[in-house]
């Protein structure tokens, strides 16, 4: 059975809090999976009591249940929501909220933390709630969370994590990468390692590339403060893009527990072949949006978008090759891009396969045999499908790709959010779906170089017209010809951009 807790959020009033935990937390109590005795305390600066917070949750959770608030159940939700008055930048707030979780009868003394606060605040929140003791498991257990992005770069991310490392032992921390709770994401593990079919084909023997897209068609939205000093290398690419690589590429775990299967991801990691700087050319690309149509109507440019400086060269289009040096991928490109302001939204991993070694169809009217590509749909659609060539019926020996389609579609209404899945893990204390440390570091380790010789080439960016898949010039990573950007899950998707 779950333990009670209590469920500390700082930032309580906040974009995660309000459109992302909260709801999730919402859609947990309505599966009946949120332990009897847990409290969720609300830490915010406003000057609120218990039920201003409780009417503004019920607010902002109206629209976003997916059947509707459901009275009985907000009810018993409802009466779990505590607010707690504190300005996190203030020392005393910590010795208010120690007194406050240990003197509250109805609150356990296990308890979660989750900083759903700017990341620039998580050394500094970490030290104070050490200072009051926060972290001691004298109780019951502590634990903190933390979501990407961890550190700017290796250098920081290094120092944010000796920070946190004095006060929290790695078993206290919880650092979210919203990816791995994703349905399809999770799906990768199963489709491998819980079949046999596909086991003696995933390889360098059988597989030509991998690539992995995540598009969005929204701009940066008013995110400028954080983004422009981010970009799209480190926004999507270090963390949640080289995760699904890691699913992709690694072994089978020795066990599912946590530490076996964060070993083999950090395994695929460290094989990644470093990229030096004479390299960075030919093994990442990136680019800016330039005004364009979106959906028909006329937007901005990144550099015109509210809070950009008129000369940023940050990029907000991403692609990187690599290779993975081990014996099952050596010489397999990844091709991983992403970018915003892209022609749709859609998230894929896309497996294309060697042709047939031999060309036995060539003396009949089969101009190219198309080959065969393993799909595995993120977002909008969640899907697994296998692309194979069959006859046409007829006389004439044509073929077409047809699709072997493993996919179970969800209504809407049971479409779970990544972050269910992951909170209902924080509560349980399962670190399989967060990253350890070392998973961090490597991955940072992978980027590291392109962040440096892009950061040293600030005088010019290339452009492509929002509303595009993105510039033309992003195909000379691929290594032939013949390989080019998939941007769909449909295999007859016309490019229109
Ligand atoms: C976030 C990035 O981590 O992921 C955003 O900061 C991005 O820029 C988002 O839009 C994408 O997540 P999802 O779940 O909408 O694909």
């Amino acid at each position: 059975m779950t333990e009670p807790c209590t469920f500390v959020i700082f930032g309580a009033t906040g974009n995660l809090a309000v459109n992302k935990l909260l709801p999730a937390l919402y859609h947990l109590e309505e599966a009946g999976r949120l332990p009897e005795g847990i409290a969720i305390v609300g830490f915010g600066r406003r000057e609120w009591d218990d039920d201003t917070w409780r009417d503004a949750v019920q607010k902002s959770l109206t629209p976003k249940a997916r059947r509707g608030l459901h009275e009985e159940t907000f009810r018993r939700f409802r009466a779990r929501l505590r607010f707690f008055q504190g300005d996190l930048n203030e020392y005393e707030a910590y010795g208010r909220l120690r007194h406050f979780i240990e003197n509250a009868p109805d609150l356990s003394q296990n308890v979660i933390f989750y900083m759903a606060i700017r990341p620039s605040e998580f050394a500094i929140v970490s030290e104070y709630l050490a200072a009051a003791a926060l972290n001691y498991e004298n109780g019951g257990w502590r634990r903190l969370v933390i979501e990407k992005p961890f550190g700017y770069d290796l250098e920081s991310a290094q120092m944010l994590e000796e920070r946190l490392h004095r006060n929290f032992t790695e078993e206290q921390l919880f650092r979210i990468d919203h990816y791995l709770g994703k349905g399809t994401v999770q799906n990768v593990l199963v489709f491998r390692f819980a079949n046999l079919l596909m086991e003696p084909l995933w390889s360098r023997n059988y597989i030509d590339h991998v690539q992995i897209t995540h598009s969005e068609v929204q701009g940066i939205e008013r995110r400028a403060d954080y983004y422009d000093g981010a970009g799209a290398l480190r926004d999507m690419l270090q963390s949640h893009l080289l995760q699904l690589l890691t699913l992709v590429a690694m072994e089978p775990p020795a066990m599912l527990d946590a530490e076996s299967l964060r070993d083999e991801k950090v395994k695929v990691l460290r094989s990644i072949r470093p990229i030096p700087p004479s390299a960075v050319h030919a093994h990442a690309f990136r680019a800016q949006y330039r005004r364009g149509l979106v959906n028909g109507e006329k937007v901005s440019a990144y550099v015109e978008e509210p809070g950009v400086a008129p000369n940023s060269t940050t990029e907000t289009y991403a692609a990187i090759k690599l290779y993975i040096d081990n014996w099952r991928w050596r010489g397999v490109p990844f091709y991983i891009r992403t970018g915003k302001r892209l022609a749709e939204d859609t998230s894929i991993i896309a497996i294309r396969f060697k042709h047939p070694p031999q060309q036995l169809f060539r003396k009949t009217p089969i101009e190219a045999l198309a080959p065969n590509w393993l799909i595995l749909g993120i977002q909008p659609k969640e899907c697994l499908r296998a692309e194979i060539q069959i006859k046409v019926p007829g006389l004439e020996m044509r073929t077409r790709t047809t699709v072997l389609d493993a996919t179970i579609d969800v209504p809407d209404a049971e479409k779970l959010d990544a972050y269910e899945a992951l909170l209902l893990d924080v509560v349980e204390g399962d670190h399989s779906l967060f990253l350890r440390y070392d998973e961090v570091r490597w991955a940072w380790r992978v980027v590291d170089p392109i962040l440096k010789v892009w950061s040293m080439e600030r005088d010019f960016i290339q452009t492509y017209p929002a509303g595009s898949w993105g510039p033309a010039e992003a195909l000379r990573l691929f290594d032939r010809e013949d390989q080019t950007w998939r941007h769909s899950i449909d295999p007859n998707y016309e490019d229109e951009h």
